[in-house]
């Protein structure tokens, strides 16, 4: 959309230039032509109904020409749905979240954590039965959003979106012997990437 945007306003730019160039060109062209220095008399043109209604038509077509362009773009802006524009506002349900951060946690989380959640002590820590992962969730979203400089847990910021963040952290509060019962959502996520990175220890 914001690239449909841009050739629109470039478009639209270019004919502005186009056209500006040609009447200045005519007018500069006019002026020194014909001056007054040269003898020349001046002509009762303005008395021409066709020449002026011309001149109207010729700016009223080039107006339409600009207007088509526009309509369409407006007219597929309007055709997008709130979900399209802000996705970090969408909540979904249990069922969705745990599915997708299924998936999430078996390509990014399990070749440390473990598919069991039971990591690989002392170098990966367990997340099932983990105080951080079942406490608050700023804790855990910190942790996954920021990763734990100095260790080999990545900061997972730049890699997941809010979507995906919240999917595998609902998923790692409600997988094995985790049971919250509670969904992250989105929002919760975009909240919590503003806050200061925090290095607490574990609860
Ligand atoms: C390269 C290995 C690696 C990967 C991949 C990894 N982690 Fe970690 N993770 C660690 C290590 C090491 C720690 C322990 C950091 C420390 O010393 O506190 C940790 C700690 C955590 C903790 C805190 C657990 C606790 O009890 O302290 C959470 C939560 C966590 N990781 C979630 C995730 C999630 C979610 C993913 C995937 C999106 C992930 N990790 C991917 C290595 C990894």
């Amino acid at each position: 959309m914001t690239h449909d945007i841009d050739i629109l306003h470039m478009t639209l730019f270019w004919i502005c230039v186009t056209t500006g160039f040609f009447v200045f060109a005519v007018m500069i062209y006019s002026i020194i032509a014909h001056r007054k220095s040269r003898g020349l008399m001046t002509h009762p043109f303005h008395k021409k109904t066709w020449v002026e209604l011309t001149w109207t038509f010729i700016s009223l077509i080039v107006l339409i020409l600009l207007i088509i362009p526009s309509i369409r773009v407006l007219m597929s802006m309007n055709g997008l749905s709130k979900e399209d524009v802000p996705p970090a506002t969408k909540t979904f349900t249990m069922t969705e979240l745990m599915q997708k951060g299924h998936d999430i946690y078996q390509g990014l989380c399990a070749a440390c954590h473990q598919p069991t959640g039971l990591g690989l002590p002392p170098a990966y820590p367990a997340l099932n039965g983990s105080p951080l992962v079942t406490g608050p969730t700023d804790t855990l979203l910190n942790r996954v959003l920021n990763g734990k400089p100095g260790t080999a847990m990545p900061a997972f910021r730049d890699q997941l979106n809010d979507e995906e963040i919240a999917a595998v952290a609902t998923f790692e509060r409600n997988s094995w012997h985790n049971k919250t019962g509670t969904a992250i959502q989105p929002s919760e996520v975009t909240a919590a990437r503003a806050k200061p990175v925090t290095t607490e220890e574990k609860p």
